[in-house]
């Protein structure tokens, strides 16, 4: 990212605030306007919630610190990429991976990095697909390249996640070995109902989808007399 001259005077973290919160608009009016689209033309949302946040001044000094960097503005902007954090959440794996494609494939969107830990969970059993993009921020200077990370999962993937962050944080890190093997079974757990819920979700649809094609066929053989 190149910090516009112009702020070099005034107060730097201000500046490199405004433009990640900025970043986290941005992005968060392009993922209403794709799922508005899909309620507008399929009938049907892909997006149950999205979360957004910036992380606080504290956290960043913490990661930073953690990372083994010193603590500037400048490691702050090229070392950190979930300063603008945005979540989505949604119903079906299928959707995230939708989502993925529609974001990333828009033209002022440059995607840096993917962390696809549906494909790969983690060991503890992490399951989410992780975006690390840029969008430019138009400034009075012109545009700056601004850093957001995109996390995707499903409900029921956000339940574990939120739930073995809880522990994580509450053991430090050190979690009595019983307590990750629960969670572990929970995840297996998550992608069965994951796995599950799709199905039912597709079977619902073509029961439908047939419905609807039988109604059709009706209204023609009516017009046929
Ligand atoms: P940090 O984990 O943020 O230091 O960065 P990283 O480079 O390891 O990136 P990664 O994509 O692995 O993780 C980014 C974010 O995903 C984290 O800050 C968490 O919000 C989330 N995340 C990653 N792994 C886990 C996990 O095991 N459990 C939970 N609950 N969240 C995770
Ligand atoms: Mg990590």
């Amino acid at each position: 990212m190149n910090i516009p001259k112009s702020f070099d005077q005034v107060d730097q973290w201000k500046s490199v605030m405004f433009l990640y919160d900025s970043a986290l608009k941005e992005i968060n009016t392009k993922i209403e306007i794709l799922n508005n689209e899909f309620i507008h033309i399929y009938n049907y949302n892909p997006i149950e919630h999205i979360k957004s946040r910036l992380k606080t001044p504290d956290s960043i000094v913490k990661k930073l610190k953690r990372y083994g960097y010193e603590v500037t503005i400048n490691n702050m902007v090229e070392q950190l990429n979930d300063i603008a954090g945005i979540r989505i959440i949604c119903s079906f794996t299928s959707d995230i991976y939708q989502i993925a494609e529609m974001i990333t494939r828009q033209s002022d969107v440059t995607v840096l990095f993917i962390k696809d830990y549906i494909k790969f969970p983690k060991p503890n059993g992490y399951k989410s697909y992780h975006l690390v993009l840029t969008i430019p921020i138009y400034l009075a200077d012109g545009p700056v390249d601004t850093k957001v990370e995109v996390q995707i999962r499903t409900i029921a993937m956000d339940f574990w996640a939120s739930l073995e962050h809880k522990i994580y944080y509450k053991f430090e890190g050190n979690a009595p070995a019983y307590l990750q093997q629960e969670l572990k079974a929970c995840a297996d757990v998550v992608n069965v109902l994951d796995a599950k819920m799709f199905s039912l979700n597709q079977a619902i649809l073509e029961l439908s989808e047939a419905q609807q094609r039988k109604a059709l066929e009706g209204e023609e053989t009516e017009e046929e007399i």
